[in-house]
């Protein structure tokens, strides 16, 4: 559903604050520090694991999960940001990885083509006019585009197409669905586009509750189409909002507000995001799980605030002055890049090889709980990114 937008309900802990341009421009040359350091240990060809251990990311090939396109994102701001072509040329050097897993099909029977290929794969034929990368990010579009299911028109998140206990989509894929909006412009072929935006309706229809707290993911009959219920998969409660999750959920519907321009998912943005900015700690950077709260004893997870202040970056351009919630997102924004720089970046953290710190992948599953997770360190970037230059392009 559409949800209405909930009032804030402590607009005055948003009040504008200084987040000055030199503030900004340290936070990043420290993060350029842990790039560099990272450049050096991955070397061309290999990338950081999904999460760190012991706040260190381990290496891997680009044969799987959803984490490496992150890395060459990375790659790709900090080469714009400083214009310094070692970062380009290292960006570039992941490309035939890319290639090869798609053309052999490694590690994608899954949703995330858009994670692992929009800040890789787009990104270089955005900033560097690179063909490969092009011709590989439309192979991943059309590989995601097979896992689309016409009842209930929506993309299928995990497992086998064929499976009927695995017929759900889960909220992230918003993030995954601008590599087919983008495929549709680039080829021309409107199928996309129309996979891409039914998938959103789907998505906002059945995610969205009415208070705008939203599902992680939602069950559909295989038969009817009809949709069946709502299951978390990495919240704390079937009925509660997985962090991470809402924040997809503030920032995906503005990547489709981009192609489509349609008011609604601006709406939902609005109330995804008050529903966050409501559900935040005293810090304002939020737990796992946004039934957590201050004294409860459970882990921050920076990486939703990253991806949250990604999504107000891009809302406020569309935004009227005279929106009073205007105010509030940019206020909230500098508290909580003010926060992030002040006490969760690594730079004190001398054996870290990433850049946010506190972050957590899954906690009912245990997995890279209170360390970096290579998204909220993208995200980050992208964020610092956008207020350094609020001209920047989008890779998504
Ligand atoms: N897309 C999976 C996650 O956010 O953990």
């Amino acid at each position: 559903m559409i949800p209405n937008i909930p009032e804030i309900k402590n607009p005055e802990r948003f009040g504008d604050v200084d987040l000055p341009r030199e503030k900004l421009e340290y936070a990043l040359s420290e993060a350029l520090k842990k790039v560099d350091k990272a450049i050096d240990y991955f070397g061309p060809t290999l990338f950081p694991t999904e999460y760190s251990k012991g706040n260190v990311y381990n290496k891997m090939e680009n044969v799987g999960g959803w984490g490496c396109g992150f890395w060459t994102g990375i790659l790709w701001h900090a080469y714009e940001l400083t214009g310094n072509d070692k970062y380009k040329a290292a960006a570039l050097a992941h490309i035939p990885t890319y290639t090869k897993r798609i053309v052999e099909k490694i590690g994608v029977n899954h949703h995330d083509m858009g994670f692992v290929f929009t800040p890789s794969c787009v990104a270089a034929w955005k900033l560097a006019g690179n063909e490969e990368a092009k011709a590989a990010a439309i192979m991943a579009a059309e590989h995601l585009a097979t896992r689309y299911h016409d009842k209930g028109k929506f993309i299928q998140a995990w497992g086998a197409v064929d499976d009927p206990k695995a017929y759900r989509l889960i909220i992230d894929c918003l993030l995954n669905i601008p590599l087919l909006y983008w495929t549709a412009e680039v080829t021309g072929d409107k199928k996309f586009d129309e996979i891409a935006y039914n998938h959103f309706n789907s998505t906002i229809e059945v995610c969205c509750r009415a208070d705008a707290s939203t599902y992680h993911t939602y069950y559909f009959d295989p038969k009817t189409g009809a949709p069946v219920k709502g299951v978390t998969h990495q919240g704390a409660f079937d009925d509660s909002a997985w962090a991470r999750g809402q924040a997809w959920g503030v920032y995906g519907p503005m990547l489709t507000y981009i192609y489509k321009k349609d008011e609604r998912a601006l709406t939902v943005f609005k109330a995804t995001t008050n529903y966050l900015l409501n559900n935040l700690p005293e810090d304002l950077i939020p737990y796992w799980d946004l039934s957590f709260k201050d004294g409860d004893g459970e882990p921050k997870d920076s990486s939703t605030a990253a991806i949250a202040m990604c999504g107000m970056l891009e809302a406020v351009k569309y935004m009227d002055e005279s929106d009073p919630l205007k105010v509030i997102y940019v206020g909230a924004i500098k508290r909580m890049m003010n926060t992030l720089i002040d006490k969760y970046i690594s730079k004190d953290v001398p054996e870290s090889n990433g850049l946010l710190l506190h972050q957590v992948y899954a906690k009912p599953q245990g997995i890279g709980v209170d360390e970096h997770n290579i998204w909220g360190d993208y995200f980050y970037m992208e964020a610092l990114h956008r207020l350094l230059d609020p001209e920047w392009k989008l890779y998504w």
